[in-house]
């Protein structure tokens, strides 16, 4: 059998950057569970993505949880979420017992359409919660959605889970939900085998952020017995990851630049077939590429093909995540249509093999695979 190609694996640093912050919470005997990684890695990634403040916690998904609650939703709050997204940007809206309004996509960059967006506040003016995505590293209409969530008072939370390392006109994505998130999980573009992040973007975020702190620590009232008015969780990132989180994000501009070459390579590869394109960001934006994905338009491929094509030669690829306002488990919930785009993304797209620790010949068998199937269906 071939050697196994991954979507995306966790790519430690080959300096070693991970080992040492590691190495200093176990000598100092900071292994749990805070100390000075968490301090200095919330610290760190918002010097580097210049935000107000961060926030470590234990997932992305608790990030949501949290950026939530930090924004006011409650039970029975209605929350307006892109539905082209992974479950975990909208599980935390019901873990609150409120409920999700899925906002189809724009065939332009593929997040939410602001268009629908305009049309959910018409059909929900008393809506005060956005949660919009930039999925696979590709920045969505930031600016157009701040100014609609702007105009209807209501709070913009950014879900920047795979978009670290991706800039909207400059400036890194995470910037522009009043609260945005950040995952570490192990696929992702740095990872801390299992982390999140919550972003702060105001200058007031004191109070705030104190109030999630609190929460992710068990709401542990200041007694000298435990003591609880509100429901707490474990939420908190432990000091041991946080240290691999620190040295992960040392090599983050090296992995942008490693994933931003295994695109040049599909675009270059695609040049030669017809009906197969990789998407790309809208133009003034970078992409991180975390995942390089792409659109199928060949009459006789289907994503399944070419994800079948690839399995049979060990080759990990996968679909593009399925809209949310189409699964089960969301079936009551309202939906904001744009002509049906996050579903005809879904039927076309495709996330191609995007690990970083390809070497040429890993990428000369993923062309082979592409060019065979191709070769094989165009005749
Ligand atoms: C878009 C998106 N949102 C949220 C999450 C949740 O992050 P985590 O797995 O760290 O809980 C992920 C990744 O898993 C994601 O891809």
């Amino acid at each position: 059998m071939n050697k196994k190609l991954e979507l995306a694996s966790p790519h430690m640093s080959d300096k070693g950057y991970e080992q040492k912050y590691i190495k200093e919470a176990f000598d100092t005997n900071w292994i749990a569970p805070l100390g000075k990684n968490v301090n200095m890695f919330e610290t760190e990634m918002a010097q580097k993505l210049g935000v107000d403040k961060c926030c470590a916690l234990s997932c992305g998904t608790a990030a949501i949880h949290m950026a939530l609650k930090a924004a006011g939703v409650k039970e029975g709050d209605t929350v307006f979420c892109q539905s082209l997204t992974f479950a975990a940007t909208s599980n935390p809206i019901t873990y609150i017992g409120a409920k999700p309004v899925f906002i189809d996509s724009e065939e332009q960059t593929w997040m939410m359409s602001p268009d629908a967006l305009e049309r959910a506040f018409e059909k929900y003016p008393d809506n005060k919660y956005v949660i919009v995505v930039n999925l696979y590293g590709l920045p969505a209409k930031l600016n157009e959605i701040k100014a609609i969530c702007d105009k209807h008072d209501a709070v913009l939370i950014e879900d920047a889970a795979e978009s670290l390392g991706s800039k909207y006109f400059g400036e890194y994505t995470g910037r522009f939900g009043k609260y945005a998130i950040l995952s570490f999980n192990g696929n992702k573009i740095i990872t801390t085998s299992g982390g999140g992040m919550l972003l702060f973007n105001f200058e007031d975020y004191q109070e705030r952020y104190e109030k999630v702190l609190f929460w992710a620590t068990q709401s542990r009232e200041n007694r000298r017995y435990y003591y609880h008015k509100e429901t707490g969780y474990n939420y908190r990132l432990s000091n041991i990851l946080a240290g691999i989180g620190r040295g992960q994000l040392m090599v983050l501009d090296e992995r942008v630049a490693q994933k931003q070459q295994i695109a040049s390579f599909y675009r270059e590869l695609f040049k030669e077939l017809e009906g197969i394109e990789l998407k790309e960001p809208m133009e003034g934006c970078e992409c991180n590429y975390w995942l390089s994905v792409a659109e199928i338009t060949h009459p006789n491929i289907k994503p399944l093909d070419l994800i079948e094509a690839f399995e049979a030669d060990n080759i990990d690829s996968r679909h593009i995540w399925r809209p949310l306002h189409t699964q089960p488990v969301y079936s009551e919930c309202d939906y904001i249509d744009n002509g049906k785009v996050s579903e005809t993304i879904f039927d076309k797209g495709i996330c191609l093999p995007s690990d970083t620790k390809f070497n040429d010949d890993d990428l000369a068998r993923i062309a082979d695979v592409i060019k065979k199937l191709w070769k094989e269906k165009s005749n």
